[in-house]
């Protein structure tokens, strides 16, 4: 089959990307509203590292049906764009993913996931939306740059990046040589539609030709 994306309409796009780029990592995202008020929490899948010099990452909050923003992103983006311009990325791990889903939940602005899935909050360090106390590693981040693909356009993405500039990690999980225990973060993933995936059939391979041996 030969697809045109122009041809198809944006629920057939969005599954095809969504059922083609598995599994994706999720980010559990937490932010505060810029008066400081209300704090938010909400899962994003379009999620990856993006360097480590400096240590930065991306996740892409999608518009609403509406055109409008969602929460988290009228939150994290830049001061100089009317939000707080700080984000904390929660990994998402199987002790608590399901806790992880019901944060999708479309609240109204101002009532908190916090609440709703009676997930802990633990202070940050550098920045002020709290971790997720659940989390066994979180990347405190201020937001760079939000690039947005179709500005107003509903399902439209927009990439927020930012630059991590602290890391909780839980003591059981790193080692000296910051190698991180995957049996003990037990990542999940997502898949299509309402799917997830495990992190616990892994295999190792050396990069380059070597791999073919
Ligand atoms: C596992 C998972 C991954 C998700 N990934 C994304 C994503 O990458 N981008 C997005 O816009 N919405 C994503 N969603 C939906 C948002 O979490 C949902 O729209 C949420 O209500 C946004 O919250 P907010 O308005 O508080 O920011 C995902 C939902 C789940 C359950």
């Amino acid at each position: 089959m030969e697809l045109d994306p122009e041809r198809l309409a944006q629920p057939e796009r969005y599954k095809l990307l969504i059922g083609s780029i598995v599994p994706r990592p999720i980010a559990f995202v937490s932010t505060i509203s810029p008066d400081f008020k209300f704090t938010n929490l909400a899962p994003f899948s379009f999620f990856n590292a993006v360097g480590s010099n400096p240590m930065t990452v991306l996740f892409c909050p999608a518009n609403k049906p509406d055109g409008s923003e969602k929460d988290t992103l009228r939150n994290c983006k830049p001061v100089s764009e009317g939000g707080t311009g700080e984000f904390v990325v929660n990994v998402a791990s199987f002790n608590y993913i399901r806790k992880v889903a019901a944060a999708s939940e479309v609240l109204e602005y101002g009532e908190s996931e916090f609440e709703l899935t009676g997930l802990g909050k633990a202070p940050s360090v550098r920045v002020r939306p709290p971790r997720v106390a659940e989390s066994p590693i979180a990347f405190e981040c201020k937001t760079l740059q939000v690039v947005r693909t179709n500005p107003g356009a509903p399902a439209a993405g927009n990439i927020v990046i930012g630059q991590v500039v602290h890391v909780f990690v839980r003591d059981d999980l790193i080692n000296e040589r910051f190698h991180i225990d995957q049996t003990i973060l037990d990542a999940v993933g997502r898949m299509g539609g309402i799917g997830y995936t495990r992190t616990r059939d892994r295999m190792q391979l050396p990069m380059g030709k070597e791999a073919l041996l």
